[in-house]
């Protein structure tokens, strides 16, 4: 078969691959780690790769994806790949005009702020996003026995770029909108939750192996608003994937008080940043959610990989203690690398963590 019209029946198995076993609750090899942004400036293979090109044109190019995404790979032996590519791409496939300003994030030219932007915005097509799945495919190919990480961003987290218009500190416009329309503001996220699914899903049928969701900014919200305004948008999204045979994460920035609720919403492992310790994030999760069996990823604070290899070890050796008291762990930072991290750091964090006897 070829493997553009190749089922989800015949992804390949990687039964033993360490990412995706602890992902699904077993005991691992060794422990699994990744990191967010492992890909990107830190590398200067990266930076050299992309001198001339703008990111969204990179996003679109399969054979730039594809050795990017191979990059952290190649050089830190970690235990899965995440696909190169942005939150945005689906929305700019779908044709709304934005653009990923270098050392800003992403831009949108006309901010959405209305019922009618809302039903202005346009569907996404799963074809519009073929130049990923072509990237997709020709990474499953490459990679061997290393799983793929496919993703997206959550409808809150897109709908906050699309309403502000770009970054935000406190997505002020953002709340207005939820908390003084929210007929318009529920059309929205479905819209976006839509978009997020199309995406995913064309990224399953491509070849990744899991899934994750990034709800990087849902941590502005309290878990009453997150529960009324945004779950049920991020369950639709994770909902449409129970079928799809791949783990699913959901991740989030300063979601202490909401771990529960984004395990509720559909999730298998769920992400914790570096305030949260993870022996307590897997209690909150179980008694917030009344079911054992999470699976934790994370949490090294990204700014510890400044302080010397001494102080990385300790707080790793640490973090791994903790996760044992959830169903699996996934290493991992609590967000993503920061530019000026020296890669090397990372390549000597993953031999140590290789070192360490995995938990349960
Ligand atoms: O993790 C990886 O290695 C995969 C690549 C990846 C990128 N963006 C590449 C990127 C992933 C998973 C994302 C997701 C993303 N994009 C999120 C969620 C994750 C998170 O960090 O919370 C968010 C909020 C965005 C929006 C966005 N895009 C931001 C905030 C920025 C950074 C702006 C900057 O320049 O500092 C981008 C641009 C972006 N996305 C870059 C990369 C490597 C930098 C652009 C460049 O290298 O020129």
């Amino acid at each position: 078969i070829h493997p553009a019209s190749a089922p989800a029946a015949c992804r390949r198995e990687l039964v033993d691959a360490p990412f995706l076993v602890a992902a699904r609750g077993g005991v691992p090899r060794r422990v699994p780690v990744w990191f967010m942004r492992q890909a990107g400036r830190s590398l200067p293979e990266y930076r050299e790769l992309r001198a001339g090109t703008g990111m969204l044109a990179a996003c679109f190019d399969p054979e730039m994806v594809r050795e990017i995404t191979l990059q952290p790979v190649r050089r830190h032996d970690v235990d899965a790949a995440i696909l190169f590519s942005d939150i945005v791409v689906p929305l700019v496939a779908a044709g709304v005009d934005l653009d990923i300003v270098a050392g800003t994030g992403p831009v949108v030219a006309e901010p959405i702020r209305s019922a009618a932007d809302v039903a202005g915005l346009p569907e996404l097509d799963a074809g519009q996003v073929e130049p990923v799945a072509e990237a997709v495919r020709l990474l499953v190919a490459a990679l061997g026995e290393t799983p793929l990480i496919g993703f997206a961003g959550a409808p809150f987290t897109l709908a906050s770029y699309l309403v502000e218009g770009g970054p935000s500190r406190n997505h002020e416009r953002t709340k207005a909108l939820m908390y003084a329309d929210p007929g318009t503001w529920h059309a929205l996220l479905d819209r976006l939750a839509d978009i997020a699914l199309t995406f995913l899903r064309a990224q399953v049928a491509a070849g990744v192996d899991a899934v994750q969701l990034f709800d990087s900014w849902a941590g502005a919200l309290s878990p009453r608003d997150y529960r009324e305004y945004v779950l049920p948008h991020s369950a639709k999204v994770l909902g449409g994937l129970a079928d799809a045979g791949v783990p699913r994460t959901h991740f989030g920035v300063g979601t202490g008080a909401l771990l529960g609720a984004m395990r509720e919403a559909g999730a298998d492992v769920v992400g914790v940043d570096w305030r949260t310790p993870l022996d307590e994030a897997a209690r909150r999760v179980e008694a917030e959610t009344g079911r054992g069996g999470v699976v934790v990823q994370g949490n090294l604070d990204p700014a510890t990989l400044f302080a010397g290899d001494d102080v990385v070890r300790r707080e790793a050796t640490r973090i791994v203690d903790e996760g044992r008291a959830a169903a699996g762990h996934v290493f991992n930072l609590g967000h993503g690398v920061l530019p000026d991290t020296d890669p090397d750091v990372l390549t000597r964090l993953v031999t140590y963590l290789h070192t360490l006897t995995p938990g349960k």
